[in-house]
């Protein structure tokens, strides 16, 4: 199969591709997305398949607004309501009970409930309203990689396997959106990303629950996808939280280091990646940062600068401590 790069005037044509039951991969604010017709079982299998991911992982069901996203509901509770107004379009995927038969299991996983997201970019929007349904979005990526950020990244990973992606330059954010669950008594998030428990909790008024250990609790499986080894190059990575100790880290040629441009300055390495001048530079730049020193094959260890300060550096955290599998950086 040719995969097509799909131009804003080429939307219609992607359009009729997922109404086939093919799948297009589309931008969003946060990483490009994978998309199937949501209600077409056999599409959204074959996600799964391009993907690689394994099918206990339930997906995103990407809407174009609240309207849409009500007709997979018994009804919009009151928060969700308070949220999208507040944050819709825009990178929070929120998890409510679905109404019973409107979607396969293939999407929930056979949980009760499904994952509500409505991008902030206007091509994947025209696109969803255009086809009048709901597209599922995990990230455009190989199971366990980093999350794709630019067009190119979903090409290097999904070429021959899918119909087309629409192209809509590199993602703003470059971290995937935070997670709130709603179908629980206290409003918990799942998933660290750019808007944090403390503004979900500002737009609420009430307490918001962050959930330290994503893959499990009480012994039911939250955010499935959390559990698995992710966002993983193949070679180690380790996390540098302090940015004095990049004077001791191992230099050579088979060696990756990711961090901000002022702490890049400072050190000998033969394979620097500029994550940017900021913490939110550094986040869009992330996923970039691991995917070009795995397409390395020279190099046998990456460093990446780890932060504790920044609304994003939760997230970020997050997404580097999944990679790294929780390997810091020790000064011997
Ligand atoms: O920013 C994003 O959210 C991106 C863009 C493409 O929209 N999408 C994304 O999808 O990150 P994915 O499939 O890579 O991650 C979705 C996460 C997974 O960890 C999955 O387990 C969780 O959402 N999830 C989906 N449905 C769920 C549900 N009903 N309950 C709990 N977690 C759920
Ligand atoms: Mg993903």
């Amino acid at each position: 199969m040719e995969t097509k790069i799909f131009k804003k005037e080429e939307i219609p044509e992607a359009v009729e591709l997922l109404k086939k039951g093919e799948l297009v991969a589309f931008p969003t604010e946060t990483v490009y997305g994978l998309g199937a017709l949501a209600t077409d079982e056999k599409a959204v299998k074959s996600v799964y398949a391009a993907k690689g991911r394994p099918s206990d992982n339930p997906l995103i069901v990407t809407v174009s607004d609240e309207e849409m996203m009500s007709r997979f509901v018994d009804e919009v509770p009151e928060r969700a309501k308070k949220l999208i107004k507040h944050f819709w379009p825009g990178p929070l995927t929120i998890i409510l009970f679905v109404k019973k038969g409107t979607l396969p299991t293939a999407v929930t996983g056979g949980l009760p409930t499904a994952a509500f997201r409505c991008p902030n970019d206007e091509l994947t929007r025209e696109l969803i309203s255009q086809l009048d349904n709901p597209i599922v979005g995990p990230s455009a990526n190989t199971s366990t990689k980093p999350s794709p950020t630019t067009a190119q990244h979903v090409y290097h990973d999904l070429n021959g396997k899918i119909a087309g992606i629409i192209d809509n330059g590199p993602t703003k954010i470059g971290l995937e959106s935070t997670i709130v669950d709603l179908s629980v008594a206290t409003p918990t998030v799942l998933r660290p990303g750019e808007i944090t428990p403390e503004e979900i909790s500002a737009v609420l008024g009430e307490e918001v629950l962050m959930n330290k250990d994503t893959t499990q609790t009480k012994g039911v499986p939250k955010a499935p996808g959390m559990k698995y080894r992710h966002y993983a190059p193949s070679a180690p990575v380790y996390i540098v939280d302090k940015e004095e100790d990049f004077q001791k880290i191992p230099h050579g040629s088979d060696i990756g280091v990711a961090a901000l441009s002022s702490v890049l300055d400072k050190i000998e390495s033969s394979n620097k990646f500029d994550l940017g001048n900021s913490i939110d530079e550094a986040a869009h730049n992330l996923f970039g940062a691991l995917r070009f020193f795995d397409n390395e094959n020279q190099i046998h260890e990456i460093y990446v600068q780890g932060f504790s300060k920044g609304a994003i550096s939760a997230a970020y955290m997050n997404r580097l401590n999944k990679s790294a599998a929780g390997h810091h950086f020790k000064v011997e």
